[in-house]
């Protein structure tokens, strides 16, 4: 008797570079542009044993703030797809959460995007087979992304995706570990729907060169998420200090901060002098691509 299968795949947390509100759309979700990369040292874990049925079992030091098995995006990915694909071969599923849940990652969004890899391998299908994609979609703005899980600029509500060519950037990643909801952060700018943003600051660099679209972007929802959670403020701060820092923002709607550095081993030291400066704080140094 052989053994049985188990399929297994990253889900690499999501950092947004920018994150740029253009408005509010009339069905109320926000039009962004946004240039996202991966994490290579930040990942949760997810294994597929096919069968029938589906399943889904969480452990890992997040796993409890992971939410009802019944609502997460992996069942909810896995559902989807099955909607969309005739006969799919579903099975049980195994997380460990490694990422911190409501962090501005994209954890959750990841672990769908997983799902949906799993379902494909195992059903012989491609990834970027269009049903899979329209799932992905329909489960999440940041699922499409987290499918490819490659450096690119993410327009509309987050399905228009074009490859980015950026070099592999050393950074630090910082959480304080007090959960911020998406939703909340993106009702705080306070657009009606059809509103346009209007950015505090000048224009950033025009696209094409990500470097500097880095350099001069932002991301248009960290005042809202700092006066949610002021902590941001300070991590921002504890991380532009670091010896070897490029510069800082933060993630998606938050709380994760970033800091780009020259060098994995200038961002390794941060992280180190980080762990000891803000105890109680999730921090990582890994490379974002
Ligand atoms: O698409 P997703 O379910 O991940 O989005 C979570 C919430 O974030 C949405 O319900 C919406 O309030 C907000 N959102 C938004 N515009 C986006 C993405 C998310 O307003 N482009």
């Amino acid at each position: 008797m052989s053994a049985p299968m188990l399929l297994r795949e990253r889900a690499p947390a999501k950092v947004n570079l920018t994150l740029h509100v253009r408005g509010r759309r009339a069905d109320g979700y926000h039009e962004l542009d946004s240039l996202v990369a991966f994490a290579g040292c930040a990942a949760d874990l997810l294994t597929l044993a096919p069968g029938p049925g589906l399943s889904l079992a969480v452990s890992g030091p997040f796993g409890d703030a992971a939410g009802p098995d019944d609502d997460n995006l992996v069942i909810r990915a896995a559902r989807s797809a099955a909607e969309r694909v005739e006969g799919l071969a579903l099975g049980a599923f195994t997380l460990v959460k490694r990422v911190p849940v409501a962090a501005g990652l994209g954890g959750g969004s990841a672990d769908a995007a997983a799902a949906l890899r799993l379902l494909a391998q195992a059903n012989g299908l491609s990834p970027d087979d269009p049903r899979l994609v329209d799932a992905a979609a329909a489960t999440g703005s940041d699922v499409p992304a987290c499918l490819r899980s490659r450096a690119a600029r993410m327009e509309g509500r987050g399905e228009r995706l074009t490859e980015v060519k950026l070099d592999p950037q050393p950074a630090v990643l910082m959480n304080p570990l007090r959960p911020v909801g998406t939703a909340e952060v993106f009702r705080a700018l306070g657009l009606a729907p059809g509103e346009t943003f209007v950015p505090p600051g000048p224009a950033g660099a025009a696209p094409g060169d990500p470097e500097a679209e880095i350099a001069r972007g932002r991301n248009d929802l960290e005042a809202a998420a700092v006066r949610i959670a002021p902590e941001i403020g300070a991590g921002l701060v504890l991380l532009a200090s670091q010896h070897g820092c490029r510069g800082v923002r933060m993630s998606g709607s938050g709380a994760t901060v970033f800091g780009l550095f020259s060098t994995a081993q200038e961002a390794r030291r941060a992280a180190r002098a980080l762990s000891a400066a803000a105890p109680g704080w999730w921090v990582r140094s890994t490379m974002l691509r």
